[in-house]
Parts: structure tokens; sequence; C-alpha cells
């Protein structure tokens, strides 16, 4: 098997997961990879491992490179498990190497492993190591995305290893972003960036904006960025750190997407009608049924807009519980700088709509309001009402975005 040498001795040694769909709750259709590299030197140093059901895969690619026992230090940019549950693995290979961390992941990994014996040195931003003629320059990013997450920079080679920054999940047998654009095409690698962005780091905008401020004051000359996940980015690695900061500074297209589910089809035919509405005013508008769709896409295509409607049925006077949960993971994904409004059938008392609102106003979004309730099923003065609603949702949201 031909190893696949990232730059200068720099190796990919990582770990295709074609197969999941579940990453930890968040839909996976494209599958992913588990990336760690190992750079040759003086003093063999990896770079992070891989989730623990890829161990035998990443120990097969460091043998076809070398013997691991001659491994004398491992990195560990991020003790999460698809990155460090094959630690202890590499170390029963080489057991005398020394583990690099900053204080927090010292902290965390101890809840992992039994970690007596091991030799672990904790790093903080500015602290360097040289392994020969190459050196590594630890940079801490804290809540980016866990506590104890860190970059580091090979500065000889002007490599920065971003762990799950600027990932995507993304199976493939092309493992850098070039590779990837002539086999698919950039359209799907943007679409699996802003996926992964909206699911994983939507939390974090104002985070990536200072980090990345600091690695720019840095004055660090990048050529590649490899990340723990997906495509390697070493043909404009400016493009990838240009639309983090788009979307990190709130970047969306002027657009709705209405994402609703239905009982006995009474929200659906609302969903319709304003859908119409909201093209009729020009916009583009996208429809998510939660049913049909992977609550992380129906994030994603929320991101993706400046404003959202959310259809919901009363069930036993309370929310659709599908539209409670994408609720609930929306809230913990600190979503700003979106437009929403809702609305919904019921046959009782009521009630979803209101909670709806009242989500929404937790989370500190804007809101559109009122939203349009009907009782039982949409009649003619129905559809006029959900279509005017969709229109001046748009006509909104497009004075909204002027803002942006
Ligand atoms: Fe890919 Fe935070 O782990």
């Amino acid at each position: 098997m031909k190893a696949v040498e990232v730059k200068n001795r720099i190796y990919w040694v990582g770990a295709i997961d074609w197969a999941v769909r579940d990453f930890h709750g968040y839909e996976t259709p494209r599958g992913t990879t588990y990336n760690n590299y190992l750079v040759l030197d003086d003093e063999p140093a990896l770079v992070d491992t891989v989730k623990y059901d890829f161990a035998d895969l990443m120990i097969k690619n460091l043998r076809g490179i070398i013997d691991p026992a001659s491994i004398r230090h491992i990195i560990v940019n991020h003790i999460e498990n698809d990155h460090a549950t094959s630690l202890d693995r590499v170390l029963q290979l080489a057991p005398a190497a020394t583990l690099y961390m900053t204080e927090r992941a010292k902290k965390g990994i101890g809840r992992f492993f039994d970690v007596t014996g091991w030799n672990i040195k904790t790093v903080k931003t500015g602290d360097r190591l040289k392994i020969g003629k190459k050196t590594f320059l630890f940079l801490e990013t804290p809540m980016l995305h866990w506590p104890d997450s860190m970059f580091s920079y090979m500065e000889e080679d002007r490599v920065l290893f971003s762990q799950d920054a600027f990932g995507q999940h993304i199976a493939s047998s092309a493992r850098f972003d070039d590779d990837y654009i002539a086999c698919e095409s950039i359209a799907e690698l943007n679409d699996a960036v802003l996926d992964y962005y909206a699911n994983i780091l939507m939390p974090f905008g104002p985070l990536i904006e200072k980090k990345i401020g600091e690695v720019q004051a840095l004055g660090l000359d990048i050529d590649v960025i490899a990340p723990d996940h997906g495509v390697i980015w070493r043909q404009d690695p400016g493009r990838i750190v240009r639309l983090y900061l788009d979307m990190a500074g709130g970047k969306a297209t002027c657009s709705v997407t209405v994402v609703y589910d239905t009982m006995w089809h009474s929200t659906e035919q609302m969903a319709q009608f304003i859908a119409r509405g909201v093209e009729d005013s020009g916009l583009e508008c996208r429809v998510v049924k939660l049913r049909a769709t992977p609550v992380s896409v129906a994030i994603k295509e929320f991101w993706k807009a400046r404003g959202t409607l959310i259809g919901c049925p009363t069930l036993n006077n309370i929310p659709f519980p599908t539209i409670a949960q994408f609720l609930t993971y929306l809230r913990g994904l600190r979503p700003k700088n979106r437009l929403v409004g809702a609305f919904g059938s019921f046959g009782w008392g009521g009630g979803a709509v209101k909670e709806v609102y009242a989500a929404v106003r937790q989370m500190d979004l804007p809101a559109y309001e009122p939203g349009v309730e009907v009782l039982y099923r949409p009649g003619p003065e129905d559809e006029q009402r959900c279509y005017d609603f969709g229109y001046g949702f748009a006509s909104k949201v497009k004075e909204y975005d002027r803002q942006f």
C-alpha cells in the first residue's frame, strides 16, 4: 500500500470510515475520515490517533512507513473519542513515547485511560518541540471545540495540524482538496464544510474569529491545513480560512428555509402555501420536512438561510416531538443573526406555535410575529393568510439581511 505523503516526510496515516452514518447523533451521509499524521525526522512524531475501531488500520499504515516502536513523540491535539481512543494501542508499540497535550487534555485523558506510566508533557501556546530539523509550535485553542483542544504548527514545512477545525465529514479516496474537487465538485466540498460548521462549530463563531486573528497576528505562513476529518487543504488553504471567517461572522444567503413536520398534512399544506409566498417575493425557499430529513441536515438548511419559518402541529397541547427535538438541538448550537417565525395547525386548544416562539426568544433570535395558526385544516381563507405570511416574512428577511 502506497503511503500518502502530505508534504516533505509528513504522512497521512489515518482511516476512512465509509460506513458511518450516525456520528454521535449527527447524520453523516458522506461518511468521514479520522486523519492522523506521522512526521519523520530524527525523532519521529505522531500527530493524533484515530477512533478505536480503526486502530488496526492506522497501525498498518504506520508499519508501511516505519516500525511504530521508533515513534518518540505523540502530539494529542484533541482528546475526543474519534481521535484519542487509539492512544493505548500506539503506546503498546511505542511505550517510551512522550505525549504532548494541554493541561486540560491531561485532566481529561485520565477519564478515558489508566494513564499510570504514561509520559505526559503539558504544553501551552508558544511552546515548541524540536524533533530534528523540524519544529512543532503549539497553540492552545480552548473550546475549539473542546476545552482541551489545540493546534500544532510545523514551522519548517508550514503545515497547520488543526484537529477538528476546518474538517468535513467526507469519506473519499481523495485525501486533498484539489483531488476531491476534481473527482466530485467544489459545490459538494462547500456543502460538506457548511454541514460540519453548522452542526459542530456554530456556537463558536466569536472564538473562531479570535483564534484565526491570533494565528494571523503571529504571521504564520500556512501552505497546508491538515484537519482530523476529511480532505487536507493544500491547493488554497486561505480559501477555507476565508470561508470560516465568513461563517463565523454570521454570513447567510438572503433566502428562506421552512422546517416543518405534520400529522395529517394540515401543517404541510400551510408550509406549501407559505413557500409560494416566499418564492413570489423573489427569495429562494427550501422546504424541509423533519421526519423525512435528518435533524443535522435541517440545521444546515437553517444555517444557510437568513430566515427560517418553523411549522409545528400541536400534539397534546405542546409542540410535535420532532420540532421540539430540532429546537433543543438548535438551542445548543447558539445560533445568531437569523430571523425566525412559526406556524402550525391545531385541533384542541393549540399551544405549539406559542411554545416555538418562546424557544426562539430563549435563543435570543429575532422573531417575526405573530405566527399563523389554523384550526384542523386550512380553508380557502387560510391559504391566503399563509401566502401573505410567507410573503411578509420574506420581505422582512430582505430588510434584515441588509445589516450584514
Ligand atoms: Fe472529531 Fe471533536 O472530534
